[in-house]
């Protein structure tokens, strides 16, 4: 009885309520969206200038993200921005900006955003290059810088990477048709000795192989606008075996050699330490200490692994299109080799050691630098709200920074799609590119000075004992194009060039034994 009054109170309380609450919870709700309306409008009114909404969706391209970028830094200035769901794009094209946000208030643009497609789904999230910029981020660049962090500290390699040219050049002398990947092989040998003491092979080398493979995923997987789960992370919860879900499978089979890149290097020191002929190198150093935890070893396992995997594939990128760079520029490439002549001699190779004499030389390995950009964009994410020239730069945005553009910016540099090393050289010289092309702040390219060495050395070696022309067939001369593959990390798409010694006495100092120990160590 009291049951069924007290229902009879609820039910009418409950019509009552509804009378009553209903309109209420709509006009709420109106009120909500339209002050939520109105602070999205009034923030968007202060974020750079730019596209907002679903326009903004149209405009993210899904393959050569730069050239959007330059055309879209061109309509709406140096800083522009996308705004779309919640999430702010900014876009800056010019270095001055990029240094004044990336770098003086590193602090707070340190961050990568959330990389679901890369960094969740195929497992690469404990990389460096994707890392946020917390303690595991920090540990990580500490042990680079101490290896190599400084000319200082590259110049105690100097021996290991003059013995690893040579045997560059004696593989392009024996079969110059695959100069792509004796140039691969090159870099790699370089890093995987100071990575994990592993000397590669002769031939084919299974992880210089591997860790090409690995990148070029990498660079596909973290390309801006290529997969939407990266906009959209519920995606990442669609069964695998559903039509749009080819992305899921995609990222099973990057995970899988993924984690070959990460444990057969590991393992090989393990295996070398238990055998007691481990070579130096910063996986062993880390290993070997007394107070190794099982969280300093998975630590180091990745570290070692970012070494081997952002050292494999950029500066041989770069320095496959000086090959490019020296076909079509045949005026360069004699004007080089005249100075290499002149200041080195023909009776021995350019060493670290000629370096400050060949200024020449010095302003064409620059001019590469700025013609060809093995990483065109790179990437932040922002910690808090922040301003800038009056326009606000939300928390969370996505700031990407136009590397490709600022190198090729007319107001900076005179005829930029030229090949010009002068550009370089005399009173006035045009801005540097060190600074643009590899990267701001603390998150700078941690191989810069690895990669500027070993670079520069493969390239003045190249020129003193090798002529670089245009191939000629049934009397034709065959001019290379300029096809650039990949998005992150970007190569050249295979050209052909002629390759020839200078001379016999240039073919002899190839032959020539390395005259130190060549078993890897490197003093
Ligand atoms: C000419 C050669 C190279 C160029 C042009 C280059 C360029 C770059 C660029 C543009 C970035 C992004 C930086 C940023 O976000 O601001 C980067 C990051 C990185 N590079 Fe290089 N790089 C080169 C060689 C190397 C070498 C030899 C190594 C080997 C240690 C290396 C390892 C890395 C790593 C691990 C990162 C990620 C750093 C981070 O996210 O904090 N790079 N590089
Ligand atoms: C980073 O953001 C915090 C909080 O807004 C601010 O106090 C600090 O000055 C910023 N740091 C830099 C280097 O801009």
């Amino acid at each position: 009885m009291i049951n069924c009054e007290l229902q009879g109170f609820v039910t009418s309380l409950r019509t009552v309520d509804l009378q009553i609450v209903a309109p209420l919870l709509v006009f709420a709700t109106s009120l909500a969206i339209c002050f939520h309306e109105l602070y999205t409008w009034y923030r968007a009114r202060r974020l750079p200038p730019g596209v907002s909404g679903l326009r903004c969706i149209f405009e993210i391209p899904s393959e050569k993200v730069w050239l959007k970028m330059l055309r879209f830094n061109q309509q709406y200035g140096n800083i522009a921005s996308g705004s779309f769901f919640g999430y702010n794009i900014i876009v800056i094209g010019s270095a001055k900006i990029a240094e004044d946000l990336l770098e003086k208030r590193s602090t707070n643009y340190s961050d990568r955003p959330r990389s679901v497609m890369c960094g969740e789904l195929s497992g690469w999230g404990k990389i460096m290059l994707l890392s946020n910029y917390n303690d595991w981020f920090r540990a990580h660049r500490k042990w680079f810088a101490q290896d190599i962090g400084s000319y200082a500290s590259v110049a105690k390699l100097h021996r290991m990477i003059e013995f690893e040219a040579r045997r560059y050049l004696q593989c392009v002398l024996e079969d110059s048709e695959r100069n792509q990947a004796h140039i691969r092989k090159y870099f790699t040998s370089i890093i995987l000795r100071l990575s994990h003491g592993y000397v590669t092979q002769a031939g084919d080398d299974p992880l210089v192989d591997l860790a090409h493979v690995a990148n070029s995923q990498l660079s596909m997987a973290t390309a801006p606008g290529l997969y939407y789960v990266d906009f959209v992370p519920l995606m990442k919860y669609i069964p695998s075996w559903l039509p749009g879900a080819g992305f899921k499978r995609k990222a099973k089979k990057y995970a899988v050699v993924l984690r070959d890149l990460v444990e057969i290097p590991h393992n090989y020191v393990k295996s070398q330490l238990a055998a007691g002929t481990a070579l130096p190198s910063l996986s062993s150093r880390i290993m070997s200490r007394p107070d190794l935890t099982e969280e300093l070893e998975d630590s180091v396992k990745w570290a070692t692994a970012s070494m081997y995997q952002g050292g494999a594939d950029t500066a041989n990128s770069v320095s496959y299109a000086f090959y490019l760079a020296m076909t079509l520029s045949p005026r360069v490439m004699r004007k080089a080799q005249q100075e290499l002549d002149s200041v080195v001699g023909a009776s021995r190779l350019p060493t670290f050691a000629d370096r400050p004499s060949l200024p020449y030389m010095e302003a064409l390995f620059t001019e590469l630098l700025r013609w060809y950009t093995p990483g065109p964009t790179t990437i932040r994410c922002t910690r808090v709200d922040d301003e800038y020239n009056g326009y606000l730069i939300p928390a969370g945005s996505y700031v990407f920074v136009n590397i490709w553009g600022i190198l090729r910016d007319e107001r900076t540099y005179s005829d930029p799609l030229e090949f010009k090393p002068e550009r370089f050289l005399g009173d006035k010289p045009e801005p540097h590119p060190g600074n643009a092309c590899f990267g701001f702040g603390r998150r700078k390219c941690p191989g810069y000075f690895l990669g500027h060495s070993s670079a520069w050395l493969m390239c003045a070696q190249s020129l003193a004992v090798f002529d670089i022309t245009k191939c000629v067939e049934n009397g034709v001369e065959i001019t290379p194009e300029h096809n650039i593959v990949g998005e992150t990390i970007v190569h050249l798409a295979p050209f052909q060039c002629s390759i020839k010694p200078r001379s016999a006495e240039a073919e002899r100092l190839i032959r020539q034994e390395f005259p130190h120990t060549t078993d890897g160590r490197t003093e």
